[in-house]
């Protein structure tokens, strides 16, 4: 019945762990889900008033234009000139999107053919891998290793596959690792690009959730980066703002139009009252944004000592609100996982899902309040690793 592209897709992980979660639950455990990437903290409400005040004007309820508005577009460009010191030309250098993924998705479309290359991270958001997939593409992984920050080693990439390579996907700050990059590894990218003729997408959702001084650079904010890629960046987790779907792409105006085409036979475009809350919440006051910082800062110090003193190997990061922390010996990241979840009641996710070099880690997110998250590292605490693989096997 199926069409051969969806059945090359690799089977979806994280729908089994929510049935485990759930019959958890029905057994009666008090489960702690650290698992999802969603912010639990809601939208500002100058943002909230903005789209309740856009949706009771009739004019907004028309079909919107396929690129967006430019108003919301000038507000991106305004906010990256601001922000990330990239200076965007908002009639084409930005084009708005229903929520980052789906711009990742279809970019796959844009850029590949049947056969095509995609250099795909492993671990990563699985979009990247999936779409290239759906697309026919081939997606040929680059390992994010921890003995390299959890970053590609181009050099690595052989020299038949950069030639055939067609797109790069990127994503820093980095999701499920929550490693970081600076400018110089931005530079070598471009380079690659160029000597290959590769385009970079560069995603970069998290780029605001940052802490300890680090700020997170923009892809384009690099020499040459505007020639070879374009950068997805999202108002989901700066703004907490998931279920609105609102995010965008910037950068080179050539693939911006291949995007858009593909768009404009898929999609009509998101919402205008969304589009204009969206406005409000780049030209508006960014407090929001620090105060958000603070919540998931204070959030990252408990788990990160908890998981610590449980003498598991975790770094603490510098941006995302995700911990990317080694399995004890003597488990995979799913046994681990199963078992956290059957014996503590708490949801993690297993590296595995995000590609085969997550094997050995699992992601815990920072997307529950102080209250639960303490109540998370008491039942971490009396983990002992030793102990634990006795139980288990
Ligand atoms: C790396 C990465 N990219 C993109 C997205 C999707 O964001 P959006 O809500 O803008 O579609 C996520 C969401 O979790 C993500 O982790």
């Amino acid at each position: 019945m199926f069409s051969e592209r969806i059945r090359s897709l690799p089977p979806y992980l994280f729908a089994d762990i929510d049935k485990r979660k759930r019959e958890a639950e029905k057994k009666g455990a008090d489960v702690i889900d650290l698992g999802i990437g969603d912010p639990d903290l809601p939208t500002p409400p100058h943002i909230v008033e903005a789209v309740c005040r856009a949706a009771k004007d009739p004019s907004n309820h028309c079909y919107p234009t396929y690129e967006g508005m430019l108003s919301f577009r000038e507000a991106v460009a305004a906010w990256y000139n601001r922000e990330k010191h990239v200076r965007l030309d908002a009639e084409d250098e930005v084009l708005t999107l229903i929520g980052s993924k789906e711009g990742i998705a279809h970019s796959a479309f844009a850029f590949l053919d049947h056969g095509d290359v995609a250099l795909v991270p492993d671990p990563a958001y699985p979009v990247y891998n999936n779409a290239t997939v759906l697309a026919d593409g081939i997606p040929h992984l680059m390992p994010l290793r921890q003995e390299n920050e959890f970053k590609p080693v181009l050099n690595d990439i052989d020299r038949e596959t950069a030639s055939k390579a067609k797109v790069m996907f990127l994503n820093y700050p980095n999701n499920p690792t929550a490693a970081t990059v600076d400018r110089t590894f931005f530079k070598e990218v471009v380079d690659f690009a160029r000597e290959h003729d590769i385009v970079i997408l560069h995603d970069n959702p998290y780029s605001e959730l940052t802490f300890d001084g680090y700020e997170a650079p923009s892809f384009l904010a690099v020499a040459g980066a505007d020639e070879v890629g374009i950068e997805f960046n999202s108002l989901s987790k700066t703004y907490n703002m998931t279920g609105w779907r609102i995010g965008y792409a910037v950068g080179n105006s050539e693939l911006l139009k291949g995007l858009g085409l593909v768009k404009t036979n898929i999609d009509s475009g998101a919402f205008q009252a969304v589009q204009i809350a969206g406005t409000t919440a780049l030209t508006g006051p960014q407090d929001c944004i620090t105060a958000n910082v603070a919540v998931y800062r204070q959030r990252r110090d408990i788990l990160f000592d908890a998981l610590s003193s449980a003498g598991m190997e975790v770094k603490k990061p510098k941006a995302t609100f995700y911990l990317w922390a080694k399995v004890p010996p003597g488990f995979s990241s799913i046994q681990f996982s199963m078992f956290l979840l059957e014996r503590e009641g708490l949801v993690v996710t297993p590296g595995i899902g995000f590609g085969e070099n997550g094997e050995g880690f699992v992601r815990f997110s920072l997307c529950v309040s102080v209250e639960r998250l303490k109540e998370a590292c008491e039942r971490i605490k009396g983990l002992d690793n030793e102990k634990t693989k006795r139980r288990l096997f």
